[in-house]
């Protein structure tokens, strides 16, 4: 199931009195090659974000600043991810439904992603998801 290719990775932390620091390689500390990086910022109390899934980006979710939960769902079963460190990184894998919410305050979201964007790589209808998930799941 794709959930369980879905999990927090623990990075790098060079600490120091002066500040600390994280540091991100690609096909080394997330399983493929960065092609894109977008981050959320001023997100209002109580929004969510998401509410769509992707056919074959993968995604690396970081709390750069702040905090926030992660929602994920394969289409059988949800899990809640809470990311409030920032060498905390959460792996996201195709097909999986997402929903980010419960921001904290100047909370930054950064996303690493493994392709340019394109709207034709998402899937933005719940139902049209979980159809196709399970249509997947047949396959194997
Ligand atoms: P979307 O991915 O739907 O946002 P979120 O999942 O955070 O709620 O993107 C919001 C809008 O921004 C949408 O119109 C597409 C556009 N967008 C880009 O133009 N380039 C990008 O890299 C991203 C991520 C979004």
């Amino acid at each position: 199931m794709n959930l369980s290719k879905c999990k927090i990775i623990n990075l790098p932390k060079i600490t120091d009195r002066k500040g600390n620091l994280t540091f991100i390689e690609e096909n080394r500390h997330i399983p493929f090659e960065i092609k894109r990086v977008y981050y959320l910022y001023d997100v209002p109390g109580g929004e969510t974000r998401g509410g769509h899934a992707h056919k074959r980006l993968q995604q690396f979710i970081i709390a750069a600043s702040g905090s926030f939960d992660v929602i994920f769902d394969d289409g059988f079963e949800r899990k809640r991810f809470h990311l409030n460190r920032s060498y905390y990184g959460l792996y996201v894998a195709p097909m999986i439904w997402r929903e980010l919410n419960n921001f904290s305050s100047g909370s930054v979201c950064l996303v690493l992603a493994s392709d340019f964007y394109d709207e034709d790589d998402y899937i933005r209808d719940y139902e049209t998801f979980k159809k196709m998930a399970k249509g997947n799941e047949k396959k194997f």
